[in-house]
C-alpha cells in the first residue's frame, strides 16, 4: 500500500480563504441548530460555522470558506481530517465487518500489538489492552475499576486543574466545578491535590527538597509542594481519607491549560505509588499518540505508568474508540471485568493502526516537535514585548499561551477576542485553562511548515491587535 500521500498533499490548497463569516449557509444551519439541537451545544457559540468538508489541517464551511484548523477536533485528528491512507483502509473495513463485540479480528489484535510496541517505558511488550465504550470517559471508568480491583481500595487521587471526562466516575476525578455543579454527589473519597503550575505557583524559600519525597528533587517549589500533598494523602494517618487505590494524572494537563509539570513530578508520583501499592494511571487521552512529539506524554518524563488511558486520536480519523493499556500484572479481572457493547468497532481499530503507521512512515513525532518549537518561538517573540502573556509552553504540537490583564488577573476576554479575529482571518483556535485564559493550539500533526507559518502570522496579528 506504500506510505500514503505526503503531508503536503492532504489539505485543501486554498488555505486559508475566507470571505464573509459566518456566511449565509452557515447562518441558516446555525439557526436550524438553535431551534432543535440541545442547549448543551457549545463550540458554535464561539466559532459560528457549519462544516461541509475537511481535509488534513483544513476545514471547509458550508459557504466554501476554508480555515486552517488549529484545534484538530480537540486532539482527535492527529493525522488530519480524512487522511486517505487511513480512510481507504477504514472504508474497506466498513464493507467487511463493523461491529464484533470482543471476538478476535485481525485489526483488533494488530492494534493491541501496535499499542504494546509504542507503549511508554516498561509497558512495552508487557501490557494488555481493554476496550470498553467508545469514549475517553469510558476508558477512565475502566481505569477506576482496574485500580479498585487490584488494590481492594476505593479512594482516588486526582489533581486540581484536571479533566478526565464527564461520566460519573470520570467526572468525580475531573476538577472543573462548572462540570459538576448541580450533579453532586460524586463518587466518595476522591481527593484533588495541587498540580505543579510553574507559571503561577508561589515561590517558596528555604529547603524545597524537604517537602519532596523524591530522592532527586528537582527543587521546583510547586512540584515539591504537590508531591508533598500527594504523599500526605497516602501516608498521613489523619489525612481524612483511606489511602487511594490510584493516582490519576495527565502528564501534561490539557483542559487545565496545557500545563507542563517540572521533570521530577511524574517520577515523584511513581515513587509514592510504589511505596503505597497504588496504581499510577496516566490519562493520555489528549497527550497520547504523538501529540507531544513523543508517542505518549509520559515518555517526556521517563516514567512507566501502571495504566494508560487513550481515546480521541486512537480511532485515527475521528471514529470513536476508547482503550486502556495496563501492565500485564494487573490483568487480574475475569471475563466481563470491563465491558461495553461498542468494544469491537473494527473500522476505528483499523483507523488506529493506519494512523500509527502514517505517523511512523512520515516521521511525524519529529515533525510535531520541530513545528511545535517554531510556533512557541513565534509566540515567545510577542511575549517578550508584553507582560500580558505570562507563559508560552507545551511539548510538540500541544501548545498553551497564557494571558493576564493589566492588573495581572487571568484574562478570558482576550482569548475570545483572539479567537474571533483569528476565525475571521481563517484560523480556528480554541481555549483552555482554569480561568479560560489560555490559548490552546492543537493542530493536526500533519500541518505543514508553510501552514504553521501562515497560521502563526494570523494568530500573532490577532494577539497584537487584541493587546493594543
Ligand atoms: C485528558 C482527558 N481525559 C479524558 C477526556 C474525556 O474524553 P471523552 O470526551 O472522549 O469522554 C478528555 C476529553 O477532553 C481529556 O482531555
Amino acid at each position: 500500500m506504500g506510505h500514503g500521500p505526503s503531508i503536503d498533499e492532504l489539505h485543501f490548497a486554498e488555505t486559508p480563504s475566507v470571505t464573509k463569516v459566518p456566511g449565509p449557509n452557515s447562518e441558516s444551519l446555525l439557526a436550524r441548530q438553535e431551534a432543535v439541537d440541545s442547549s448543551a451545544v457549545a463550540y458554535p457559540k464561539r466559532i459560528p460555522i457549519g462544516i461541509d468538508e475537511a481535509k488534513g489541517a483544513t476545514i471547509k464551511d458550508v459557504d466554501g470558506n476554508v480555515f486552517l484548523d488549529f484545534f484538530g477536533g480537540i486532539g482527535v485528528l492527529n493525522v488530519g481530517h480524512a487522511n486517505p491512507y487511513v480512510m481507504d483502509a477504514v472504508h474497506e473495513q466498513m464493507d467487511k465487518v463493523v461491529h464484533t463485540i470482543d471476538f478476535p479480528t485481525e485489526p483488533r489484535i494488530e492494534l493491541i500489538e501496535k499499542l504494546r510496541e509504542i507503549a511508554p517505558g516498561d509497558l512495552k511488550g508487557a501490557s494488555n489492552v481493554v476496550f470498553g465504550g467508545p469514549s475517553g470517559s469510558d476508558a477512565i471508568e475502566g481505569s477506576i475499576k482496574l485500580a479498585k480491583h487490584n488494590t481492594g481500595r476505593h479512594g482516588m487521587l486526582a489533581f486540581e486543574g484536571a479533566y478526565h471526562g464527564a461520566t460519573a466516575g470520570a467526572l468525580s476525578l475531573t476538577a472543573g466545578k462548572k462540570y459538576k455543579e448541580g450533579y453532586a454527589p460524586m463518587l466518595p473519597d476522591v481527593v484533588h491535590v495541587p498540580y505543579p503550575y510553574p507559571a503561577r505557583d508561589p515561590q517558596l524559600q528555604g529547603d524545597i527538597g524537604g517537602f519532596c519525597p523524591a530522592e532527586d528533587c528537582c527543587q521546583n517549589t510547586g512540584c515539591a509542594t504537590a508531591l508533598d500533598a500527594v504523599q500526605r494523602k497516602f501516608e498521613d494517618p489523619y489525612s481524612g481519607h483511606e489511602s487511594p487505590a490510584g493516582i490519576w494524572v495527565e502528564p501534561i494537563q490539557g483542559e487545565g491549560g496545557v500545563v507542563v509539570p517540572p521533570k521530577g513530578f511524574m517520577k515523584g508520583l511513581r515513587d509514592i505509588a510504589d511505596d503505597n501499592d497504588a496504581l499510577l494511571i496516566a490519562d493520555e487521552i489528549q497527550t497520547g499518540l504523538g501529540r507531544t512529539g513523543e508517542w505518549f506524554g509520559s515518555d517526556h518524563f521517563g516514567v512507566t505508568p501502571d495504566a494508560v488511558t487513550m481515546a480521541k486520536a486512537l480511532g485515527g480519523t475521528g471514529l470513536p474508540i476508547g482503550a486502556m493499556l495496563y501492565h500485564e500484572k494487573f490483568d487480574t479481572w475475569g471475563p466481563g471485568g470491563h465491558i461495553g457493547t461498542f468494544r469491537g468497532n473494527v473500522p476505528a481499530m483499523v483507523g488506529g493502526i493506519k494512523a500509527i503507521e502514517y505517523i511512523e512512515n512520515h516521521n511525524l513525532l519529529a515533525h510535531a516537535d520541530s513545528v511545535g518549537r517554531y510556533l512557541r518561538d513565534r509566540f515567545r517573540e510577542i511575549a517578550a514585548e508584553t507582560d500580558r502573556i505570562i507563559e508560552v509552553r507545551g511539548e510538540g504540537l500541544f501548545i498553551g499561551v497564557e494571558f493576564v490583564d493589566a492588573a495581572g488577573a487571568p484574562d478570558k476576554e482576550i482569548i475570545k477576542t483572539i479567537q474571533k479575529t483569528s476565525y475571521k482571518n481563517g484560523v480556528l483556535v480554541w481555549s483552555a485553562g482554569r480561568n479560560g485564559n489560555v490559548l490552546r493550539l492543537i493542530p493536526p500533526l500533519v500541518i505543514t511548515e508553510t501552514q504553521a507559518e501562515v497560521g502563526a502570522d494570523i494568530i500573532c496579528d490577532a494577539i497584537t491587535t487584541a493587546l493594543d
